[in-house]
């Protein structure tokens, strides 16, 4: 952890939404590690929710069945940005969330109501414990926190998110993996229910040009900035 921690920091929450692939993921990680603060995935948590429905065999297409079911699972999140984990009834589902039926049937999953109230409800649970926070998803700085006092919209051209997603897959092919994000992107933006959405007062980091390092260090400034004054 960076010595750069401030006790100004100390509940300070950061609300990162953008698209997969745009470098969220990456960008909340270091900076929650740069500045000593938590970190939660909330896509993570609506793949465990998705990973679940599939292992019980509930048809992901059929809202209702879908509302019917979600508060079933159990879902916890740990929060260290170096490690954070993901448990579903008590079985680690790190590597099971990423698969290819997860990722095809995620979105439909995410769009029914009930889900994302589930979901808000533990979202919140998790930001309401102790210590400032960096939480990435969709509708984080519209619905989950909207009084955060750091926002951001992350953003990448398709075809270098399509290009980091298939080099973290192991060389997956490209075109199919662009074809994949922007299946799930009109799914996830065309929504009724918590689309994903630039929100109000978030400043957008268009990461294309850019290395990690380099978004890493833009947002730590911003989040400084705010830290010191908010
Ligand atoms: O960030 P990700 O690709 O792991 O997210 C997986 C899916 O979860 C994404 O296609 C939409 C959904 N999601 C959502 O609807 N709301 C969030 N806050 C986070 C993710």
């Amino acid at each position: 952890m960076s010595s750069s921690t401030s006790s100004s920091l100390a509940g300070l929450v950061v609300a990162v939404d953008g698209t997969s692939g745009s470098g969220k993921s990456s960008t909340s990680r270091g900076v929650a590690d740069r500045l000593g603060l938590r970190y939660l995935d909330t896509g993570a948590m609506f793949r465990a929710m998705t990973w679940w429905m599939l292992r019980e065999g509930i048809d992901v297409h059929d809202p209702a069945a879908v509302a019917a079911r979600c508060d079933e699972p159990v879902i916890v999140s740990g929060t260290d940005p170096l490690a954070p984990t993901i448990t579903v009834d008590g079985v680690d589902v790190a590597v099971g969330i990423r698969s290819d039926e997860v990722n095809a049937a995620v979105s439909p999953v995410s769009a029914v109501p009930e889900v994302r109230t589930r979901l808000l409800e533990l979202q919140r649970s998790v930001i309401a414990d102790d210590g400032g926070i960096v939480v990435e998803g969709r509708d984080i700085g519209s619905v989950v926190v909207p009084d955060a006092p750091v926002k951001l919209y992350i953003s990448a051209d398709p075809s270098a998110r399509a290009r980091r997603r298939a080099a973290e897959q192991g060389g997956a092919d490209v075109a199919a993996t662009e074809a994949s994000l922007l299946a799930r992107d009109k799914i996830d933006s065309g929504r009724a229910t918590a689309p994903l959405t630039m929100a109000d007062g978030a400043v957008h980091i268009d990461t294309t040009p850019y290395s990690l390092d380099e978004v890493i260090d833009q947002v730590v400034d911003l989040v400084e900035r705010a830290g010191a004054h908010p």
